[in-house]
C-alpha cells in the first residue's frame, strides 16, 4: 500500500509539523519570498477576454480569514489569497450603511448603487415601488447585457436559487428582491413580472447561454418537497395553475431552434453535452444542500466546484469571443444568518475548491478572475486562542468566569441569544455545555433578533488575470462593473483602448469630464438665455 511517493509525502508533512521551527531563518526565509514575489509581479494589460467574478455572499474579511485558519491552517491560503492584486470595496448601498445582498450585487454588476432590497435598478426606486421600477431610465443594465451585445457567452452559477437576490441583479429590475415568483406580488404591483418570469423570458435571461442553481419552487407550481430536497416554507412558493417556467424556458429554445439540456442532479450534470447552447440546471426546490451534508450520489446535488467546473467548459466551448461567468457561494450568509458559523467556513471553503478548479481550467493571460464579496457579517473572532486550539475553542472570561467560543455574533436569533436572568442578574451559560465543534451548534450573540444580521464593514476585492491591477486601493463596490467594463472592452467603457498604457487610457476619461466641465458654463448661459 506504501508507495514510495506517500512515504516521500509522509516524511515532507511529518517533517514539517514536528521539525519545521518558526525561528529567525524561517521568518526571514518567507519575507525573502514574499519580496521575491512582489518585485516579480507583472501586469497583464492586454483585453480580458474572458471574466469569472466570484462573490462570496456575506463573505466579510473575518470569515475569510477564520475560513483560511479552518480549512489551510493559520500559515496556508485560501485559493484568492494567492492573487497579485487586490483592494478594497465601500459597500454602503443608496440608503443603507448596512446593505443587503441585491442592493450590492446592483452596485457590483450595474455600476449603479441601487436602494435596500431592489435589484437592477437606480436610486430613483424605493422599495416596492412597482411603476418607479418598470420606467425604462430607471433599469440598469449589467455586465450580462454588456457582453451579450458584444458577442460573448454569458453564465451564472449559484449555491442559492437562480431568482435569489444576487443573481436576480444580473437579469431582473425588481422594486423588491422577495418578488422571486408570482405569489409574492401583491395586488397593487400587478404590473410587475416576477423575478423568475424575468429570467425566462425577458433579455438578458433568456439570451444566458449557462443557468445553474436552486429554486424549482420558483419556476414551477405547487412543487413537493422532501427530506433530501425540501421547499423553503419562508420564501416564494409558486402556486400558479399552470405556471411551468423550465417548460416554457425549453420551447423558447426550440422556437430559437437551438439545443439546449435542463440538468437536475449529480447524474445530468457528470453526462452533460457540452455542444449545448443552453444550459438550465436546476437542483433543488430552494437553496443548494451544504457541502458537507449534500448526497454527492447521481440523485444527490452538485457542490459548488462541480458546477463552476461545468458552466466553464460550456462557456468556453460555445463562443470563441469570451465569456463571463458569475459564480456565487450564497450558502455562506444563509449559514451565517442562522448563526451556524463553522457551516459558514465550510461553505468558504467549498468557494475557495471552485476558485481552485477556476485557476486550473483558465488561462491567467486571458481570463479576468475577480473574487469578492457583497457585504460582511457580524461575526467576530475573539479570545486569546492557542494557536493550537483552532478557530472553534473557547477562552476564559475573567469577569463572568464563564468560557466563551472564540467565535461570537453581534445579532443573532433565539439559537444564538442565551443570556439568563438568574438572582437579578444576567448570566450567560457556558457554551462547552454544549458539542461546540458541531456544524448545527450556533455562536452566542449579544442582541437577540429574528436572525444574525449583515455587517457594513469593507470587503476585498482580489484579481488575477488581464487587468487585474486595477484593483489597488479603496474602492466603491460599484467600480467593480467598471473595472469589468474597462478591461474587458464591453458596456460603458467600449472603444476605449486598453492596448494604450494606463495612462492614456484613464486620461481618456479625464478627458471626456473635462470637456463636459468646460462645457458647463455655457450650459448654463444657454439656460439664462
Ligand atoms: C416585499 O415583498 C414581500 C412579499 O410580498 C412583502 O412581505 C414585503 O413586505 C415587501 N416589502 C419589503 C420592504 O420587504
Ligand atoms: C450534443 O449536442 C449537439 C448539439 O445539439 C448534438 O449535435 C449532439 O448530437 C449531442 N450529443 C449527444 C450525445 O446527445
Ligand atoms: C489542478 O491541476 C493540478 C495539476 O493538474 C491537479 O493536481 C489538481 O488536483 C487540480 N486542482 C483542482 C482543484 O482541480
Ligand atoms: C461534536 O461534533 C463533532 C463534529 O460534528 C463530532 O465529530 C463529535 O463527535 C461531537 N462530539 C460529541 C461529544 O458529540
Amino acid at each position: 500500500m506504501c508507495k514510495p511517493f506517500n512515504v516521500l509525502l509522509f516524511v515532507l508533512f511529518v517533517g514539517r509539523c514536528v521539525c519545521l521551527i518558526e525561528d529567525q531563518a524561517y521568518w526571514r526565509q518567507l519575507g525573502k519570498e514574499e519580496l521575491s514575489k512582489a518585485l516579480k509581479k507583472r501586469k497583464i494589460s492586454n483585453q480580458a477576454q474572458n471574466l469569472i467574478l466570484f462573490v462570496g455572499d456575506g463573505m466579510g474579511l473575518t470569515t475569510s480569514t477564520v475560513a483560511r485558519i479552518y480549512g489551510k491552517g493559520e500559515s496556508g491560503r485560501l485559493a484568492w489569497e494567492t492573487f497579485d492584486n487586490l483592494g478594497v470595496l465601500k459597500i454602503y448601498s443608496a440608503n443603507k450603511l448596512v446593505p443587503d445582498s441585491c442592493s450590492t450585487a446592483t452596485a457590483m454588476f450595474t455600476g449603479i448603487k441601487a436602494n435596500h432590497k431592489t435589484a437592477g435598478v437606480d436610486s430613483t426606486v424605493a422599495v416596492d415601488d412597482c411603476a418607479a421600477s418598470r420606467k425604462k431610465p430607471a433599469q440598469v443594465e449589467s455586465f450580462i447585457n454588456w457582453a451579450q451585445t458584444a458577442g460573448k457567452a454569458t453564465g451564472f452559477v449559484t449555491t442559492t436559487r437562480v431568482t435569489h437576490a444576487t443573481p436576480s441583479a444580473l437579469y431582473a429590475h425588481t422594486p423588491n428582491r422577495s418578488w422571486e415568483c408570482e405569489a409574492n406580488i401583491p395586488q397593487d404591483a400587478a404590473d410587475c413580472d416576477d423575478i423568475a418570469w424575468q429570467l425566462v423570458n425577458n433579455s438578458p435571461g433568456r439570451n444566458i447561454d449557462v443557468i445553474m442553481g436552486g429554486g424549482r419552487q420558483c419556476l414551477q407550481a405547487n412543487v413537493e418537497g422532501s427530506p433530501e430536497d425540501p421547499v423553503d416554507t419562508w420564501s416564494c412558493y409558486s402556486k400558479q395553475q399552470g405556471r411551468d417556467l423550465i417548460n416554457d424556458w425549453k420551447t423558447d429554445k426550440e422556437i430559437r431552434q437551438s439545443s439546449y439540456q435542463v440538468l437536475q442532479n449529480n447524474l445530468d450534470l457528470q453526462n452533460m453535452n457540452e455542444s449545448a447552447e443552453f444550459t438550465l440546471g436546476i437542483f433543488a426546490n430552494g437553496h443548494l444542500k451544504l457541502e458537507h451534508e449534500r448526497d454527492k450520489g447521481p440523485e444527490g446535488m452538485p457542490s459548488l466546484a462541480d458546477m463552476t467546473a461545468a458552466a466553464i467548459r460550456l462557456l468556453s466551448k460555445k463562443n470563441p469571443n469570451g465569456y463571463v461567468l458569475m459564480v456565487e457561494g450564497g450558502n455562506i450568509d444563509q449559514t451565517h444568518h442562522r448563526g451556524h458559523a463553522r457551516k459558514a467556513l465550510d461553505e468558504t471553503v467549498a468557494l475557495s475548491d471552485a476558485v481552485d478548479v477556476a485557476l486550473n481550467m483558465t488561462d491567467v493571460t486571458n481570463t479576468l478572475i475577480i473574487v469578492t464579496s457583497d457585504h460582511s457579517h457580524s461575526m467576530v473572532f475573539t479570545g486569546y486562542p492557542d494557536r493550537s486550539q483552532g478557530v472553534l475553542g473557547v477562552s476564559n472570561s475573567k469577569m463572568d468566569n464563564v468560557p466563551y467560543t472564540n467565535l461570537l455574533y453581534g445579532t443573532g436569533g433565539p439559537n444564538n441569544y442565551q443570556f439568563v436572568v438568574e438572582e437579578n442578574k444576567v448570566k450567560r451559560p457556558d457554551p462547552t455545555a454544549e458539542n461546540i465543534t458541531d456544524f448545527e451548534y450556533s455562536q452566542q450573540s449579544v442582541v437577540l433578533n429574528d436572525e444574525v444580521t449583515h455587517s457594513g464593514t469593507d470587503v476585498l476585492v482580489y484579481a488575477r488575470g488581464p487587468m487585474a491591477h486595477l484593483f489597488n486601493s479603496v474602492h466603491e463596490q460599484s467600480y467593480v462593473a467598471y473595472a469589468i467594463s474597462y478591461a474587458m472592452q464591453i458596456g460603458i467603457f467600449e472603444g476605449l483602448d486598453p492596448f494604450d498604457d494606463e495612462d492614456s487610457g484613464s486620461s481618456h476619461i479625464y478627458g471626456m469630464s473635462l470637456s463636459f466641465l468646460i462645457m458647463l458654463p455655457f450650459i448654463g448661459v444657454f439656460r439664462v438665455i
